[in-house]
């Protein structure tokens, strides 16, 4: 009666409801709207928007019976993993021509992680795992899961597969659809497709997994993946270095790239970043007068890392530069705080406008400026705050000034990207942020053909509505 009630003072179709608590048990289904409002705004607070009831199933064929049962009805589904997203993806938006608002699907029950194959060194695991618990798991058995990011202990590994998270490890590792071996999902019409064998040779037409990796949701739902893990690196050894500009760092770094092949992350942030991680957190600078521009790099292998990179940086003119060092895991961890903190410590001063971009390495010393001096014409007086993953030529520029709904911010800084041959996201996808400008990194052919793509597997257009195509 609860389940009932409530659907039909959201204008569903009284029996979905129902429908759904048959497939996964009613306490699974959760339509208190105080706590279904728990699940309906983003990481970054700019996003939110009506659910109608959240489910929780348990498994794959719940999963698809789930799906089946909202195709039917014509109701939009919004898939959650960890909700860390940074472009609204995980969150209802606007979904014209569906029934009323949607169902959330909550992956946080799809959460086993298998034994750790180390004959082939892979690892099964549910879309709902967080990165941290495979990471643990793989760990265990003498191997490494090499993606990793800041989110670790929320973010899942279907999210991370649905926006193909990068992270700081790309530089040696690649992105999340580097370690995909195959993925498991339930497409709009309730089938379900399977590629978890662990085959790393399978030429048999469309790779549907990797079809799947980076589609954000829109042509399915991730239930599990067979993963790629390699050795753990025993050694570690971090550098901090503070430069004068991002042409100095960008130049740096094209040199350890060829260099130093324990590289593992070149991370870059500014001194007002510093500032601000240092007042929000309680960290103690890392020497007393700050530097304009800091390069973090990681350098690990199975024996002496630091001394890799010492001699990888001894023909260069670095010798002026404020250094720290770390090889022992909680001076490490040091030293990333800085950097991995930035996230939380902007969000700490606003609702941040967050323009995740690539530019060609060669790009970024002057892109930096430029973008700087653009946001303070459209947007005077407010605050831009830049990070990323410089190896990469992955800028994360945040801008805390501007309302939400404001866009102007947001236009200028895509624009400024594209013109320069950069791409408008770099690692965490188009979500519901950026679906206005995709044709500034996409053709119209390439649209065409993604479209083309969504309506042969989602012809409803069920499966998170508003998200990825404008
Ligand atoms: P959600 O936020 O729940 O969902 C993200 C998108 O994936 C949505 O469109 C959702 O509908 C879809 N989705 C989720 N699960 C599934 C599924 N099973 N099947 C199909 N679609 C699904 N990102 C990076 O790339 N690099 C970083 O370094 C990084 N660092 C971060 C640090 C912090 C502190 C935070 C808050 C975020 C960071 N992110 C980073 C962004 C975020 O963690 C990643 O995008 C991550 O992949 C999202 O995982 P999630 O489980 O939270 O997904
Ligand atoms: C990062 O690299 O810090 C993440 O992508 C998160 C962010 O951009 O805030
Ligand atoms: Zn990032």
């Amino acid at each position: 009666v609860v389940l009932r009630d409530a659907a039909q003072r959201q204008g569903a179709p009284t029996d979905l409801a129902e429908t759904l608590a048959a497939i996964v048990g009613t306490t699974q289904v959760l339509s208190d709207p105080s706590v279904v409002e728990s699940f309906t705004t983003d990481w970054t607070r700019r996003f939110q928007g009506p659910a109608r009831l959240v489910v929780r199933p348990a498994d794959t064929a719940a999963v698809a019976a789930v799906i089946k049962a909202c195709s039917e009805a014509r109701v939009g589904v919004v898939i959650q993993g960890g909700n860390t997203g940074l472009v609204g993806g995980s969150v209802p938006a606007a979904h014209p021509g569906l029934e009323g608002p949607p169902v959330l699907l909550s992956t946080s029950r799809l959460d086993s992680i298998g034994p750790v194959d180390t004959v082939a060194s892979q690892v099964t695991a549910g879309a709902g795992a967080t990165l941290a618990a495979l990471q643990r798991a793989a760990r265990a058995a003498g191997l490494e899961f090499p993606v990793d990011l800041g989110a670790r202990d929320s973010a899942t590994i279907g999210g991370m597969i649905a926006t193909n998270a990068g992270g700081v490890h790309v530089i040696r590792y690649g992105g999340t659809r580097a370690q995909v071996v195959g993925v498991e999902a339930a497409l709009a019409d309730g089938q379900v497709v399977s590629r978890l064998g662990g085959l790393v040779k399978d030429n048999t037409g469309y790779d549907l997994s990797q079809l799947l990796v980076g589609s954000e949701g829109t042509l399915g739902v991730v239930t599990a993946a067979r993963l790629r893990l390699v050795p753990h690196m025993a050694e570690r050894a971090v550098l901090l270095l503070g430069l004068a500009s991002t042409a100095a760092v960008t130049e740096l770094v094209a040199h350890l790239r060829g260099h130093l092949s324990g590289l593992s992350a070149a991370e870059i942030f500014y001194r007002e970043g510093m500032e601000l991680v240092c007042r929000h957190s309680g960290l103690t600078p890392p020497w007393p007068e700050a530097s304009e521009v800091y390069l973090l790099i990681e350098c690990s292998g199975r024996t002496s890392p630091l001394e890799e990179m010492l001699e990888a940086l001894s023909d260069l003119e670095v010798d002026d530069a404020a250094t720290a060092v770390a090889t022992d895991s909680s001076g490490i961890e040091r030293l990333w705080s800085y950097r991995e903190r930035h996230t939380e410590s902007v969000s700490a001063i606003g609702v941040p406008h967050k323009l995740d971009v690539t530019l060609p390495l060669g790009v970024l010393g002057e892109f930096e400026p430029a973008v700087r001096r653009r946001v303070e014409e459209v947007a005077p007086g407010s605050t831009a705050i830049l990070w990323g993953h410089v190896g990469d030529g992955n800028i994360h520029v945040n801008v805390v000034g501007p309302g939400p709904e404001d866009e102007r911010v947001d236009s200028a800084v895509l624009e400024l990207v594209a013109g320069l041959g950069g791409s408008i996201s770099a690692e965490h996808g188009i979500g519901r942020a950026k679906t206005a400008w995709l044709g500034l990194s996409r053709s119209e052919a390439e649209i065409a053909a993604m479209r083309a793509i969504k309506t042969a597997l989602d012809p409803e257009g069920i499966l998170n509505p508003g998200v990825l195509l404008p």
